[in-house]
């Protein structure tokens, strides 16, 4: 398989946006949070801080949503802002590289407004502290002058929302941290919810599909809205040129189209598939320590656990010991196409050969990082 082949597909199931996804947001994305599928306990309590603030009049306490990508952060903040009927000045961490970046936003921001700051664990020490005092007194603090007559002036700030998204909640410092009154994390989404978001996507982009054409894409989605919409376009392009004439895609075109994409029935492609047989027939099913894991695979460790893991930890196909990364039977079930009676004999086979082949039951809480 070419390189080519390989990047095209990782773009079908990385949870990064890409830049097809991007202009695909604003089409899709839920504007109110009746419209935001799932999360549902995230939602209830969002509700009631919303219809709380707006009641007393106030600006929304700061919010941090932290979880992996594709899940819907982006998307809380601007609902929230909508629900809120106020307006939002969306940037990243990264755009804000010198302390005037962070002053002049919080300069411009008007009473009761919202400013969200995307990937929020990669702002810089200055800009975050320059954030403290904005937080929490609504006040900034700027120096006048220079050499030993410059100054310090506070000057006051309007009530405003602070939301912050990051991946990586461990990453932020504890000070930031504790200055949002409310903190969320999301989850990834049941098949059934992927099935909903499905079927509003394709409403909205005028895509005719199936009850069952949506189930079966959403079981591939990996957990994932920003995939399932997604795999959503890519399978209307396979069955339009497949079928030439427009008909609803059905289960049975999901499946040819994902077969065919080498998206497979868990939403594992090539890559994750790769990534589990090398546990299994170079380290006996593990347990196999990161470094040399990623030795054989031909990663880093950071791009590994950051980039490969996450999906298979979190469908329990790979495990995370003390002692090392173990295959799931599940994941070896899956990987050889093998039945309950099956795997019980690859067991009985491995012990007589005095093999070890570790194959955990399932994720146990101990097992998995945190
Ligand atoms: N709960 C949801 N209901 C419906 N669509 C969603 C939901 N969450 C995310 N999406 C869709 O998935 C896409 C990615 O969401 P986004 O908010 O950009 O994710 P994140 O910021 O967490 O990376 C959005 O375009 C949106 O249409
Ligand atoms: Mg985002």
């Amino acid at each position: 398989m070419t390189a080519e082949v390989i990047r095209r597909r990782q773009q079908l199931t990385t949870q990064q946006a890409t830049q097809t996804d991007l202009r695909l947001d604003n089409t899709i994305r839920p504007k109110t949070l009746a419209d935001y599928v799932g999360q549902c306990r995230l939602k209830d309590s969002l509700s009631i801080a919303i219809e709380a603030a707006k009641k007393r009049g106030e600006a929304l306490d700061h919010v941090l949503f932290y979880g992996p990508p594709g899940l819907g952060k982006t998307t809380l903040a601007l609902v929230i802002a909508n629900e809120m009927g106020c307006p939002i000045q969306s940037t990243s961490a990264p755009a804000l590289e010198r302390p005037r970046d962070i002053v002049g936003l919080l300069m411009s921001m008007k009473a009761n407004s919202v400013l969200f700051i995307d990937e929020i664990h990669r702002l810089n020490k200055v800009s975050e502290e320059i954030l403290y005092s904005a937080m929490e007194d609504f006040v900034l603090d700027r120096s006048i002058g220079k050499g030993p007559t410059a100054k310090t002036i506070r000057v006051p700030l309007p009530r405003f929302t602070l939301i912050g998204a990051t991946t990586k909640a461990g990453s932020i410092a504890n000070p930031l941290r504790d200055r949002f009154g409310i903190s969320y994390r999301l989850h990834y989404y049941e098949p059934e919810e992927l099935h909903a978001i499905l079927m509003r996507s394709a409403r909205l982009l005028d895509i005719q599909i199936t009850e069952a054409g949506a189930e079966a894409i959403g079981c591939r989605s990996r957990g994932t809205p920003r995939i399932a919409n997604r795999l959503l376009k890519r399978v209307r392009d396979y069955v339009q040129v497949q079928h030439h004439v427009e008909t609803a895609i059905d289960a049975d075109h999901a499946r040819q189209a994902l077969d065919q994409y080498d998206i497979d029935p868990l939403g594992l492609d090539v890559t994750d598939r790769r990534l589990l047989r090398l546990v299994v027939e170079q380290f006996g099913g593990g347990p196999v320590g990161l470094e040399s894991l990623a030795a054989a695979f031909g990663e880093d460790t950071k791009t590994l656990e950051e980039v490969f893991e996450p999906f298979l930890l979190q469908s329990g196909l790979l495990l995370r010991t003390p002692r090392g990364r173990v295959v799931s039977q599940k994941a070896v079930a899956h990987l050889y196409g093998l039945d309950s009676d099956m795997m019980q004999q690859v067991k009985a086979i491995s012990q007589q050969l005095g093999q070890q082949l570790n194959l955990a039951v399932g994720p146990r809480d101990d097992d998995m990082a945190p």
